[in-house]
């Protein structure tokens, strides 16, 4: 049975969840999935930074409730999050990094798993800074040091869309995709489609918190932007940028136009795309669009991520699920974690049967 040791680098929702998960699973991982997870340092910016080479107990991480520069009481803690020293010395096999998503430069998270990587550490990442801005590099210096790069988590979370679309689909020639990537812009959509004006389904979102206190991202397509790179990069071989891709947002929809989309029997989606051109070249965008009711994603509701890809061999195919949750989005570096195990043992499925 392997013991994987993790750096978590920020300790905010999924991180916390994940360590949640370590506290309670362990036992069932190690009966299903060959291994367990011991956190050996955890770093974030108001707790502070801890290393333990024996591990920390996660239940006290969730539970103990620390103030601000907690983690400094401590043993082997700091009241500073030291994310060099924590990255680059940490005893870990896995740093897991889960900070802020920066869509400009991906830093500092470009940087933590740059130290990982030649560092000889695996990373998993649920940012979408490092993977929209410098996936090409990071995974040149994941293969450079015999170690992973792994992010299924920085699309729809845990619902498994990069990993499906490699592992399961490969050989079924992927031309292009149109996704619901943003839930709450989708909730938005919906609430107008019954009635709401766009402020007010935005408040409506905000109190039930899916929407964020300033909103511009969501609504205004930027973080479905960030995803249309990582996925036209990761599936369609593409090498976008996010000012590569054409962006517009929902928030000069008004009542009048979704009630005139029902009356021609189809809804206002706002649509991530890219697809593969006559000349090779990939064109990736952010748009609303009046989808026909037949359309795969037209019933897609609320906070739900759906994506279509569409194959040469199979026509559409729809992945729809979660795309945001503390605990579906740990979901998705446990995924990684195994796909990290799996491909170093490469047996323990047959031998578990
Ligand atoms: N939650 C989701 O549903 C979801 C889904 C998909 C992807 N993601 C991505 O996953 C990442 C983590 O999400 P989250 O929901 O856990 O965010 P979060 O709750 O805001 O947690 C992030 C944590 O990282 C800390 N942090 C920020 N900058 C740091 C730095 N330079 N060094 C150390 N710690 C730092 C933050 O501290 P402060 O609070 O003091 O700044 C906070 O505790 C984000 O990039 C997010 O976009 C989240």
């Amino acid at each position: 049975m392997k013991i994987y040791n993790i750096a978590l680098i920020g300790f905010g929702g999924v991180n916390r969840a994940l360590a949640e998960l370590i506290a309670t699973k362990n036992p069932l991982w190690e009966q299903d999935l060959g291994f367990r997870l011991n956190i050996v340092a955890v770093s974030d910016l108001y707790l502070g930074s801890v290393i333990s080479p024996n591990g920390l107990d996660a239940k006290t991480l969730v539970e103990a409730n620390f103030a601000k520069g907690g983690f400094g009481g401590l043993s082997g803690g700091s009241a500073e999050a030291d994310n060099e020293a924590i990255i680059k010395t940490a005893p870990a096999d896995i740093v897991v990094e889960a900070t802020f998503t920066n869509p400009t430069d991906g830093e500092p998270a470009v940087s933590h798993c740059r130290w990982a990587l030649n560092s000889g550490k695996h990373v998993v990442t649920t940012n979408k800074g490092p993977v929209a801005i410098a996936a090409r590099e990071l995974k040149a210096l994941a293969e450079a040091n015999s170690v992973h790069f792994e992010y299924e988590g920085s699309v729809m979370s845990g619902t498994p869309v990069i990993r499906m679309a490699e592992k399961t689909l490969a050989g079924a020639e992927i031309k292009g995709f149109e996704g619901i990537l943003n839930g709450t812009s989708n909730f938005v959509l919906g609430r107008m489609e019954q009635g709401l004006d766009f402020a007010s389904a935005v408040a409506e979102a905000q109190a039930l918190g899916y929407a964020e206190a300033d909103p511009t991202a969501d609504v205004e397509g930027f973080d479905v932007r960030l995803k249309v790179v990582i996925l036209a990069n990761e599936l369609l071989g593409a090498n976008l940028k996010p000012e590569d891709v054409a962006c517009n947002g929902i928030s000069k929809l008004s009542t009048s136009d979704i009630r005139a989309a029902a009356k021609a029997e189809s809804r206002w989606k706002l649509v991530g795309s890219a697809v593969r051109n006559a000349d090779g070249t990939i064109t990736g965008s952010v748009a609303p669009k009046q989808l026909a009711l037949g359309h795969p994603l037209a019933g897609v509701n609320g906070a739900t991520n759906a994506v279509s890809l569409n194959t040469e061999l199979l026509g559409p195919v729809t992945l729809s699920g979660p795309g945001a949750g503390r605990v579906e989005t740990a979901f998705a570096l446990l995924s990684d974690i195994v796909a990290i195990h799996n491909a170093h043992s490469p047996n323990f499925a047959k031998e578990a049967a």
